[in-house]
Formats: structure tokens, C-alpha cells, sequence
């Protein structure tokens, strides 16, 4: 992974869609039914229609916006949709930050997602039919890249426990594979050999029972875009950025810990547990702080990035190294 210092992408946060405006868009439009249209209403228009394209694309869209739960409770604004969206490391679809436009090649639907491994029965549902099962809900999380940027973005989905609890793991079971897709007629990344494609991460069974890990489908109150993931990731806010996988096929149970892409690649930079703590130096940069994405503001890194009262116990020594890299 790399730190990109050109930022020419960023957007100013001025033009940028605050949180605020973009959840009272709909109530605004009705409002202004049947009023002279002024120039201004334009811009919303065009978002209107942006909208409408996704919900075409995409047969949940009707599922959102999905409720809050107000147990996640964030420390700093919420990054603007148009940064969490814009500027993304999918690897898949190259390796610099601005992979949008390559992404969109990602076909979908239909999407099969494979349980498998040690369950009491291995399933493959289709995403839609597992969207009905799941109870979704909406978390605002802090996500914390490795690279030393950051943000904090209305996630919706469903927790991991509860697709463990749709699995019935074995006993035998003791952590998770998560295995991405593998398409390189359409992500042209992964005809790169340098990589081990597919995108793989893991996790023990007691994290992904934690109430923390949570299965990202959507973002801002709509389906995820296909850059942040859709139509399945995860979000383990509590660890580097990398362990959240996008683009989710297969899950499986296992008694062997899964060893990820970056693991396989540089096992003494990206280690299994990618727990986040500023005193743990990534052996090429310091973890100490964070960059903002939008604000560009820098602030302290927090051990497990703030989340120590909900994962602080999965882990019986916050000194030993082999926890946060
Ligand atoms: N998942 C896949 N399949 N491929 C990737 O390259 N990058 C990871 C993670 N999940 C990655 C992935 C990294 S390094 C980060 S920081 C986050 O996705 C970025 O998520 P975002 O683009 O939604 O911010």
C-alpha cells in the first residue's frame, strides 16, 4: 500500500453535500412541488436523477434509508459523501486512490453469497434473499486506513453475528474467510500477478461475534456504491482499514487462521490481527496520527480506534506486538 501525497482529488469541502442537506433532500423536493423551479433546485434535481439510476441499478434501493442505531456514537463530524466515495483503495481496480470510474464495471446482480466450511449446512444465497433475512440498521463508524487517513461515514447493513447465527458454525469452527470476488475480465487489477487474487481477510469467531463487526450494504443512507464495496463488506472499525474486505463471495468457516492478500504479500507490515494503536509503528510510518478525509485536519490515533470498551478484551495483552500490525 502507498501514501499518495498528491491530493488533487480531494474535493473542497465547500462543494461538497453536508450530511444534513442530503438526508432533508427528499422533504425539500416535495416541499417545493408545484413552486416556480428556481436555478438553484437544478443541482437537486440532478441528484434526484442520479438517485433514480441507482435505485434502478440496484433492486435494494427501496430498502433505505434503514434506522440508526444510536449505540455507535462518533467523535468528530461525518466525512462528506462526496470524499468517502471519491477517494477509495480497491486494488482489484488499480492501485491508485481514484478507482470510480474502473469500478463501475463490477457487475452486481445477481451476486451469490457462499457459507461454507465448517457450518451445519453450507448455503449459497442470493444477496437480495439474504438482504430480507438480515435486521438492517444504520452505524456510524470511524474507519481508519493503515495509510494513515481516516473517516467517519453512516454505514448500513447487519451484524456479522447474525450471519454467523444463520450459519450454526460447528464446534470445530474458530475463525471466518472472507473470499472476494474474481473477475478479471472486469477488474483489470487482478490480472496483475504480483497479487494473490482473490482479496482474502479473516477473523476469529469471538471478533466477529463482537457486536462491533458489521456487514456493510449500504452508505449515506443508500445502497453502497460499488467503490466502498457494494453489494457486500465489511467494517471492522476497530482494525486497519484493510481487514474490511469489499466485494464479498464466499464465507468460510474454518479451524485454520485465513491469511489475507496483504499478509501473504508483506507478513511483517500486515499481520492478522491489524488491530489500530498509536504506539505500534508501521515499520515505514508512524501510526500516531490520522488525516481527516475532507477536512484534511490531523488528529491523535486512538488504541483500537476508539473502540477499546467494546474489543479491549478480545485481546489479553495490549503490549504485545502481535495484535496491532
Ligand atoms: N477490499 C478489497 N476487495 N480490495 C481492496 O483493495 N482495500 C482495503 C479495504 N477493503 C481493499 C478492500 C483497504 S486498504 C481499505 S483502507 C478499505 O477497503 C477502503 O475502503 P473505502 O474505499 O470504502 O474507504
Amino acid at each position: 500500500m502507498w501514501i499518495k501525497k498528491v491530493r488533487g482529488w480531494e474535493l473542497k469541502e465547500s462543494a461538497a453535500t453536508p450530511e444534513d442537506v442530503f438526508r432533508n433532500r427528499r422533504r425539500f423536493l416535495a416541499g417545493a412541488a408545484g413552486a416556480i423551479i428556481a436555478p438553484t433546485l437544478l443541482a437537486c434535481e440532478k441528484e434526484a436523477d442520479a438517485d433514480a439510476e441507482v435505485a434502478a441499478a440496484d433492486p435494494s434501493a427501496g430498502l433505505y434509508p434503514v434506522p440508526r442505531n444510536d449505540r455507535y456514537k462518533l467523535d468528530r463530524e461525518l466525512t462528506p459523501e462526496a470524499d468517502a466515495t471519491s477517494y477509495n483503495n480497491y486494488y482489484e481496480f488499480g492501485t491508485s486512490k481514484n478507482i470510480v470510474k474502473a469500478a463501475q464495471a463490477l457487475p452486481i446482480r445477481p451476486w451469490a453469497v457462499t457459507i461454507d466450511g465448517m457450518v451445519e449446512k453450507p448455503l449459497t444465497l442470493d444477496i437480495d434473499d439474504l438482504l430480507k433475512q438480515m435486521p438492517l440498521e444504520e452505524r456510524l463508524y470511524r474507519h481508519r486506513c493503515v495509510e494513515a487517513w481516516s473517516m467517519a461515514v453512516p454505514w448500513s447493513g447487519f451484524p456479522l453475528a447474525s450471519l454467523v447465527a444463520l450459519a450454526k458454525p460447528t464446534s470445530d469452527a474458530k475463525f471466518l474467510r472472507f473470499e472476494s470476488f474474481m473477475m478479471p475480465e472486469v477488474a483489470e487489477g487482478q490480472s496483475e500477478p504480483w497479487y494473490p487474487w482473490p482479496y482474502i481477510e479473516g477473523v476469529t469467531l469471538a471478533e466477529a461475534t463482537n457486536d462491533l463487526a458489521f456487514m456493510v450494504t449500504g452508505i449515506y443512507g443508500k445502497p453502497a456504491p460499488k467503490q466502498n464495496g457494494a453489494p457486500l463488506r465489511l467494517a471492522l472499525p476497530w482494525k486497519y482499514g484493510f481487514k474490511s474486505a469489499k466485494g464479498i463471495q464466499r464465507i468460510t468457516f474454518t479451524d485454520k487462521q485465513p491469511v489475507g492478500l496483504w499478509e501473504a504479500i508483506q507478513g511483517a507490515e500486515y499481520g492478522f490481527y491489524a488491530n489500530v494503536n498509536p504506539a505500534f509503528a508501521h515499520p515505514r510510518w508512524s501510526q500516531a496520527s490520522e488525516r481527516l478525509l475532507g477536512s484534511g485536519e490531523r488528529v491523535d490515533t486512538q488504541i483500537y480506534n476508539g473502540y477499546g470498551e467494546f474489543v479491549a478484551g478480545l485481546y489479553p495483552d495490549q503490549n504485545d506486538r502481535r495484535y496491532f500490525y
